[in-house]
């Protein structure tokens, strides 16, 4: 089978179109038929090899897995032993970040804990661009507390991967939606169900009169500090993504920082969750919650599609599809 692989941590011209052998499910796996895959910044971390901490897992000197990929929408070909859940025929999707990555190739063997059915309603492109970002977001949003009726929220960077879902759930939770993002990208957030969207090159919200009962930190480079000042009192700041710095510190300092503030701060590692993607599942199908996609590139264009999600600007996902995937 094709699969683009890697043997040394660096930039895109890393990557190869390679023919490698399929792998056979062991007991607990099934053996999916890829039919479109999409792109995580966390795929690039383990690209470069950086920041440090992503070689704790993947290989200190080089990559111990030779196919990034984590997220996946496509057909179970064959189960192993004991895999009673899925069978030959079934479209699923799911995030492979916790079982091993692998998903940019045309069959992986993933553990069956990590897949779900794929929606009805979304086609295997769409399916594929759901998995870690929205999961990601849906836990960002309830890691330091549940979103009331009405509540407001920030997000900041609400235009990528994680952050045009993160608006589309607050929104469903019954949350007051407001998005952070570039001006290129106002109209969108707005489609997406944003009451109120700040141009952050324009406007600075952690300056501003207004407090918001959460604010989900997506992209965005500011301090802790300056988050808290845009809190209401008893607010909750989740930081899941953007400065390395800012969320160490709340990673670290978040519980001190609550205690001593009277707010909630959280630094958030997001895991792959059957129960938590099924949940958007019902979401998508409902129509609630829609996956927004970028750009689609074929599997042998990995680098250049790697390039684009590395250029920081993406609105939405960039999603890999499969030349022999029937829709
Ligand atoms: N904690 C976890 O477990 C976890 C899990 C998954 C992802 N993450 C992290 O979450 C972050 C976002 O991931 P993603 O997949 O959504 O990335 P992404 O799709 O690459 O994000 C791209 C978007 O970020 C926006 N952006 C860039 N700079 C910005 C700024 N200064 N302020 C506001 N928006 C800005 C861009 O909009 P413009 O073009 O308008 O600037 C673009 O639309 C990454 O840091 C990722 O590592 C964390």
């Amino acid at each position: 089978m094709q699969a683009m692989t890697y043997r040394a941590y660096g930039t895109p011209d890393v990557l190869q179109l390679t023919t490698i052998t399929r792998s056979v499910p062991e007991a607990g796996e099934v053996l999916v038929q890829v039919h479109a895959a999409s792109l995580n910044q966390a795929d690039l971390y383990l690209l470069r090899g950086e920041p440090w901490v992503a070689r704790l897992s993947s290989g200190l000197r080089r990559p111990k897995r030779p196919t990034l990929g984590a997220d996946v929408a496509g057909r179970v070909v064959a189960v192993g032993g004991g895999v009673t859940e899925f069978q030959p025929g079934d479209a699923v999707y799911g995030d492979l970040a916790a079982c091993g990555f692998g998903g940019f190739a045309e069959y992986v063997c993933a553990r069956a804990e990590a897949l779900a059915p794929k929606p009805a309603s979304l086609s295997f492109p769409q399916a594929a661009a759901v998995p870690m970002a929205a999961v990601t977001a849906l836990q960002g949003l309830r890691a330091a507390g549940p979103v009331e009726a009405g509540e407001r929220v920030l997000i900041h960077g609400a235009s990528g991967g994680v952050g045009t879902f993160a608006v589309q759930l607050a929104k469903s939770m019954g949350a007051h939606v407001t998005a952070v993002c570039s001006a290129r990208h106002v109209e969108q957030a707005r489609a997406l169900g944003a009451e109120h969207v700040i141009d952050y090159t324009r406007e600075d919200f952690t300056r501003d009169s207004r407090r918001y009962g959460l604010i989900l930190v997506v992209n965005g480079r500011r301090s802790l500090a300056e988050y808290r000042r845009a809190l209401s009192p008893r607010g909750r700041l989740v930081v899941a993504g953007g400065d390395v710095g800012t969320i160490m510190q709340a990673t670290l300092l978040g519980p001190a920082v609550s205690i001593a503030r009277g707010v909630r701060v959280r630094g958030l590692v997001a895991r792959p969750s059957r129960q938590d993607l099924m949940l958007v599942g019902h979401l998508l199908d409902s129509g609630a919650v829609v996956p927004v996609i970028d750009r689609c590139y074929p599997l042998g264009e990995l680098p250049e599609a790697m390039r684009y999600l590395a250029s920081g600007h993406a609105r939405g996902k960039v999603v890999i599809t499969m030349e022999q995937a029937g829709q």
